[in-house]
């Protein structure tokens, strides 16, 4: 449906600014030829308000708290699909058939090993190096690799680097926490589903035989569901513009890990979880939630707010189901739940929080989740960016897709020192 475009009034001139409609979700006013007709740019800092591209891949409703793959609700794709489903529906836009699925989870496994080399990467590394730290390095060290798989023009290179993206995160991270505590890398096994694959890639031991629990598998499985896209956030935002200047696929998603990492993305479950154990009993709750209010003081709530959601994060409802079942079927009674939910109800009451509508984000409760699947805090942040892989990968494929596609260059708004002399060093 066509609108009559918006009118926009600068000192009596009236400029057109058409009006663009999505599938779902608010509409947008098309500024891209603003500058050119006006003179004038557009001021957003933190893009509160601006579109960045066209997208058919994941949609948000932040007020109603909902989240969409392709159309599908997150709480059916995490009930009735798995992971695997879900990478295959992010690329291709469509929930594959049987016999797509067996195919692609055969692809998948069978580009799960690396190449030997890389190995020498992490002792390179000191081994109290932050998992995250070394992701960074070894993911972009890939493009070193695979060289039959950067040129970014070939639809097939595209899709084998993509594949090995997804392949390979597992592998990469699993090496990453072995090397942390000294233990010998384990290979991927291809008789494992992807979740269970990576868990024995992590908790096995060459000297035993190690069974891959299957309330853990699930619980991974579902863990990586859940993280596997969000639309146009930092790290994905990244992923695009290092990727709209034909950068390589391994040195895109290197960058992904990068922002993601920060303390208020996927730093975040980290965050959230050592401030659980800092709180450590339910008395000390309410200490906490002033410190949150208190605008002197830098204290966030952890795992607390988010720049969409408006109301609760679905992925948090998913995520404390989850967290019960887990912990019951293991049999763990951890008081940091205990702490956690009391900490929910406090916040959830309170006028501060409901004023700023302020909910529980998924990082809320996967620390706890991780903490009893028995994952160091340190890895929290590597799995959520193994799982955002195929919604990285996928949403560069879609950019580079894209037919108006042009290199990432924001403007400014500059009020730095006009024009002056330089005085030489001797006469300052
Ligand atoms: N605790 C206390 N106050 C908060 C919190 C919090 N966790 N989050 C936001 N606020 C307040 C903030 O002080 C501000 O108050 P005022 O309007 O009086 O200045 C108001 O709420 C709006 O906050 P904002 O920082 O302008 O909102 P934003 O959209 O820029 O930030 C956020 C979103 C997620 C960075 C922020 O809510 C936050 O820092 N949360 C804690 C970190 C976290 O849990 N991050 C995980 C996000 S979900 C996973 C992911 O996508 O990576």
């Amino acid at each position: 449906m066509s609108h009559p475009p918006a009118k926009l009034d600068i000192n009596s001139d009236v400029f057109k600014l058409p009006i663009l409609e999505g599938s779902v979700g608010p509409k947008v006013l098309d500024v891209s030829k603003l500058y050119r007709e006006t003179g004038y740019f557009t001021y957003d800092p933190g893009f509160t308000s601006t579109a960045s591209c066209e997208s058919k891949i994941t949609f948000i409703d932040g007020d109603k708290g909902i989240l969409l793959y392709r159309g599908y609700p997150i709480e059916d794709l995490a009930e009735s699909s798995d992971y695997m489903e879900v990478c295959y529906l992010l690329l291709f836009g469509e929930l594959p058939t049987k016999k797509e699925k067996e195919k692609f989870d055969h692809d998948i496994t069978y580009h799960t090993m690396v190449h030997e080399q890389l190995n020498h990467f992490y002792s390179g590394f000191r081994r109290d190096a932050h998992p995250m730290a070394i992701m960074v390095g070894v993911v972009g060290a890939l493009s070193a690799f695979y060289h039959d798989s950067t040129d970014i023009s070939d639809p097939r290179q595209r899709l084998i680097a993509s594949y090995r993206l997804i392949a390979k995160m597992p592998t990469l991270a699993a090496m990453a926490y072995k090397y942390s505590i000294g233990q010998p890398f384990i290979y991927p096994r291809n008789d494992l589903s992807y979740a269970a694959n990576f868990l024995n890639m992590i908790f096995a031991v060459p000297c035993e035989e190690y069974h891959v629990s299957p309330t853990l598998e699930k619980a991974m499985d579902l863990i990586f569901t859940l993280h596997a896209d969000h639309e146009q956030n930092a790290s994905t935002s990244t992923v695009r513009l290092a990727g709209s200047s034909g950068a390589n696929p391994f040195a895109c998603i290197a960058a992904g890990i990068a922002s993601l990492w920060g303390p208020a993305h996927g730093g975040a479950n980290e965050a959230c979880l050592k401030m659980l154990e800092e709180i450590g009993t339910k008395d000390r709750i309410p200490e906490f939630v002033n410190r949150a209010k208190d605008k002197s003081d830098p204290f966030r709530l952890m795992g607390f707010g988010h720049r969409v959601y408006k109301n609760f994060d679905p992925r948090a409802k998913v995520m404390r189901k989850t967290a019960h079942k887990v912990l019951g079927e293991l049999g763990i009674d951890d008081p940091l739940l205990e702490v956690a939910m009391e900490l929910e109800k406090l916040a959830l009451e309170d006028e501060y929080f409901i004023a700023k509508k302020l909910y529980p984000n998924v990082d809320f409760y996967s620390g706890i989740i991780l903490k009893a699947m028995g994952f160091p805090t340190e890895m929290f942040t590597v799995l959520f960016a193994l799982a955002r892989t195929s919604g990285w990968v996928s949403q560069w494929h879609e950019m580079i897709e894209d037919p108006v596609q042009k290199i990432g260059r924001p403007r400014q708004l500059y009020t730095g020192p006009t024009q002056r002399k330089l005085t030489p060093l001797d006469k300052r």
